[in-house]
C-alpha cells in the first residue's frame, strides 16, 4: 500500500556503500530524522555519511500525516504533573522551535512542499478536560485556547486550539534537503561496535554515530527495548469528503483524526499496539466510518504507520548510554514524527558539537528515574505474555483449513507455525519466534504481515524482515 506521498513524490535513488570509509559522523537512517540531523551537523562543517537500509523517507516518513505542531494530543498537564513546570516548558518550546525552524528552512531554501499554516485542534467530549489541558499549555508560552465549535461528524463538547501550526508535504521537504547530503541505500548497519559501522559490502569508521533509524537495533546498552513499544495506525485518503480546516486529533481512545491535502481528506484512526490487531480489521472499520460520515467520498489511498512510544511519553534524543560517549540516539517520537525530528536536529546539532541546548535535559535518554519504573515493568510484562504465548497457546487451525490470502498460527508437521496460504493456495510457513528477542509473532491481516507485539518488529508473509528491532528475517517453519 502506498501513501499518498509516496504516489506523489520520487525521491531519486542512491548507490549502495561498497567498500571501507572514514568519515567524522555516521547516521544511521534517511527518514525525516536522520536527515534533518545529518543536515544540521553538514552546515556546521561536520563531515556526515548516511547509511539507509532501505530509500530515503522508506520508513515511517513516507506513511506520516505531516503534521508539524507542538499540539501533541493531552501532553502539557501531565507533563507539569509529573516533570514539573520547567521541563514541561522545555518540551512545548523545543517543539514550537522546531516549527519555527521548519519555516525558515523552507523560506531561506525556497523548498517548494505544500506548506500551510494551519491550527491543530485536540477535540474531546469533556469539556473541562479540554480547558484545563489549554490552561497548562498557555501557560507554558503555548498559543492554545479553548473551542467551542468543531465541525466534525464526531461527538465533541469542544476542543483545544493551537493557531499558527503546519501541514506539509514531507517527501517533497525531504527530497530538496536530502540533495547535498551522501546518503548510501540499501546499506543496512549489522553491528556497531565502537566507531565501527559493519555493512553487507563495506564499512564506516565515524568519530560519532547517531541511531536515527525508529528503533535502536542495539539491544546493549542503552535498553531500548525495556522502554519503548511501537503502535500501528491507519489513514485512508478520500476525495469528495469534507473540508476541515486545520488538523484534527480526538483526545480520547478510539477516536479519529482528520486533515486536508488540496482537496482530499485524510481520516486516520484504529490504532492498536503492533501485534495486537483487532479482529474486525483497521481499513474496513476506517471504511465504514468513511461511508458513514462522507457517503459520497471515494477513497484513493490508505496506508499505515507506526509510531515508537517511550514509557513517559517523552522522545529520547541524546547521548545514547553513558558507556558510549560517541553514540547519540533519537528515537520515540510517539506521533509526532515530523516536529520530534527537528527537535532532533536542533539538540544533537548543539551536543554533537559541544554546545549547549536548552531544550536538551527534558529528552535526555538517561533520565531514568523512579518515575519511570512502572512504565519499564509494564513494558516488561507485555514482552513476557507475549513471550509465553509461543509455549503455551494451543494453534487454532491446521494448514488446510486455513482460507487463501490469510495466515495463521497453525499445527504443521505436529509443530507450531506461522502459515500464510497464498491466493493459489500455496503455503508459505515461517517459525513464529521472532529473531530479536523470541517473542512469538502474531498475523497481522490488514498488513498481510507478521508483527511481533513485545517491540513492534515487521515481517512480510515469507518472513522478510520489514521493520526492526529485529535485524533478520523470520526462518522458514
Ligand atoms: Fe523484540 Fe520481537 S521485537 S522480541
Amino acid at each position: 500500500m502506498h501513501s499518498l506521498w509516496e504516489k506523489s513524490c520520487k525521491i531519486p535513488g542512491r548507490e549502495s556503500l561498497l567498500g571501507d570509509e572514514k568519515t567524522d559522523v555516521a547516521v544511521i537512517g534517511a527518514g525525516m530524522a536522520g536527515i534533518l540531523i545529518a543536515w544540521a551537523l553538514q552546515r556546521q562543517g561536520r563531515e556526515v555519511v548516511v547509511l539507509e537500509a532501505g530509500r530515503i523517507a522508506g520508513g515511517q516518513t513516507r506513511n506520516t500525516t505531516a503534521k508539524i505542531t507542538s499540539q501533541h494530543a493531552m501532553t502539557y498537564g501531565r507533563l507539569i504533573r509529573t516533570l514539573g513546570e520547567e521541563k514541561a516548558r522545555q518540551y512545548a518550546q523545543a517543539n514550537e522551535a522546531a516549527l519555527e525552524e521548519y519555516r525558515r528552512c523552507i523560506a531561506r531554501y525556497g523548498i517548494r512542499c505544500d506548506f500551510e499554516q494551519k491550527s491543530a485542534y485536540l477535540y474531546g467530549t469533556e469539556a473541562e478536560v479540554l480547558q484545563a489541558e489549554a490552561q497548562a499549555a498557555a501557560s507554558l508560552g503555548l498559543p492554545a485556547s479553548f473551542v467551542k465549535e468543531v465541525p466534525l461528524p464526531v461527538p465533541a463538547a469542544g476542543a483545544v486550539a493551537f493557531q499558527r501550526q503546519a501541514q506539509f508535504h514531507p517527501l517533497k521537504f525531504l527530497r530538496a534537503l536530502s540533495d547535498g547530503l551522501t546518503i548510501y541505500e540499501h546499506t543496512p548497519v549489522h553491528v556497531v561496535d565502537g566507531d565501527l559501522l559493519d555493512t553487507p559490502h563495506g564499512t564506516v569508521r565515524a568519530n560519532q554515530i547517531v541511531f536515527a533509524c525508529q528503533f535502536p537495533f542495539v539491544n546493549f546498552p542503552g535498553l531500548y527495548f525495556a522502554r519503548m513499544h511501537q503502535e500501528r495506525s491507519y489513514v485512508l485518503a478520500l476525495e469528495h469528503a469534507s473540508q476541515v480546516d486545520g488538523m484534527w486529533i480526538g483526545a480520547e481512545a478510539d477516536s479519529y483524526s482528520f486533515r486536508n491535502y488540496g482537496d482530499l481528506l485524510l481520516l486516520g484512526g484504529a490504532g492498536h499496539r503492533t501485534g495486537e490487531n483487532p479482529p474486525e480489521g483497521c481499513y474496513d472499520h476506517l471504511r465504514r466510518k468513511a461511508r458513514q460520515w462522507f457517503p459520497q467520498s471515494r477513497e484513493v489511498a490508505c496506508w499505515s504507520a507506526q509510531d515508537c512510544i517511550s514509557v513517559d511519553h517523552v522522545p529520547y534524543i541524546g547521548r545514547f548510554s553513558a558507556s558510549r560517549p560517541n553514540w547519540y540516539v533519537a528515537t520515540g517520537f510517539q506521533k509526532w514524527g515530523m516536529s520530534t525530528s527537528m527537535v532532533s536536529a536542533m539538540i544533537l546539532g548543539d551536543l554533537m558539537c559541544g554546545k549547549q541546548n536548552p531544550y536538551a535535559p527534558v529528552f535526555d535518554p538517561g533520565r531514568f528515574e523512579l518515575e519511570a519504573l512502572p512504565g519499564m515493568a509494564m513494558e516488561g510484562g507485555k514482552a513476557a505474555k507475549a513471550l509465553l504465548r509461543r509455549f503455551f497457546q494451543v494453534p487454532g487451525e491446521t494448514a488446510r483449513q486455513l482460507p487463501s490470502g490469510q495466515g495463521e498460527i497453525v499445527r504443521l508437521n505436529g509443530k507450531k507455525a506461522g502459515v500464510y496460504k497464498d491466493q493459489d493456495g500455496s503455503i508459505h510457513a515461517v517459525k513464529i519466534r521472532c529473531p530479536h528477542l523470541g517473542c512469538q509473532v502474531e498475523w497481522n491481516p490488514d498488513e498481510g504481515s507478521w508483527d511481533c507485539p513485545c517491540h513492534g518488529s515487521r515481517f512480510d508473509c515469507q518472513g522478510h524482515r520489514i521493520s526492526g528491532p529485529a535485524q533478520e528475517d523470520l526462518p522458514h517453519g
